[in-house]
């Protein structure tokens, strides 16, 4: 089933990652049967640290994971997950698995950043049948909107000018708009960048 989530060995998929205190949007890429992923430090780092525990949720809803990157959580209702002591959302499919993590070291334009390498290895698997979304470049949009103005957070918070990043943060909330999103999350994300741009 793991192959049937995540077709292509190498690529890079986005999921939903829960540990034992936070849920949080995060890119997997399976090799073989085990999924990698590099999580910088904040809550979900931390949960690793002492709980290797962690479930993956395949969430086709990019409203939802972006949000969650933003601590903006939506109604969700939880339940039990099979193997692991930790709770999921109901409505999506699940993996679960225990997090085996090194510490490491990331640098980048952003300087050097705490992060953990992980392999989770699955030791059970749900699957919920839902009716699928249609593909569309709003939420392909809004996907990277996430990703870029999370970086722009960092960047401000660290004091370094990210004029690329604002851009792209601009052009994405732009493109977002005019293909018809929608979505509150959007304008979050946006004026959270903008706010923090005139503070800075
Ligand atoms: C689509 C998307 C994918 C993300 N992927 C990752 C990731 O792979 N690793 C990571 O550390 N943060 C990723 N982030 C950023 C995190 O959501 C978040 O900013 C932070 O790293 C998690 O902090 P927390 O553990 O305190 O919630 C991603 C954000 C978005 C919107």
């Amino acid at each position: 089933m793991i192959r049937e989530f995540f077709p292509v060995e190498g690529k890079t998929y986005e999921v939903l990652l829960i540990t034992s205190s936070n849920l949080t949007p995060i890119g997997v890429v399976r090799e073989s049967n085990i999924l990698e992923f590099t999580i910088f430090e904040g809550k979900s780092y931390h949960d690793l640290l002492r709980n290797s525990e962690a479930v993956i949720q395949v969430v086709d809803d990019v409203e939802l994971l972006v949000s969650l990157a933003f601590n903006v959580f939506p109604r969700l209702k939880f339940g039990k997950c099979k193997e692991v002591s930790l709770r999921k959302i109901e409505g999506y499919s699940w993996i679960e698995g225990y997090a085996q993590c090194k510490r490491t070291i990331i640098s980048d334009f952003l300087g050097s950043s705490r992060a953990l390498k992980c392999r989770l290895q699955p030791v059970a698997v749900g699957v919920t049948k839902t009716v699928p979304r249609a593909i569309s470049r709003a939420d392909n949009a809004l996907l990277e909107l996430g990703v870029f103005a999370s970086r722009l957070l960092v960047a401000r918070r660290r004091g370094i000018k990210a004029d690329d990043l604002e851009e792209k943060v601009n052009y994405l909330y732009k493109m977002y708009k005019k293909l018809g999103g929608k979505s509150k999350i959007a304008e979050v994300i946006y004026n959270l960048s903008r706010r923090e741009s005139c503070e800075g």
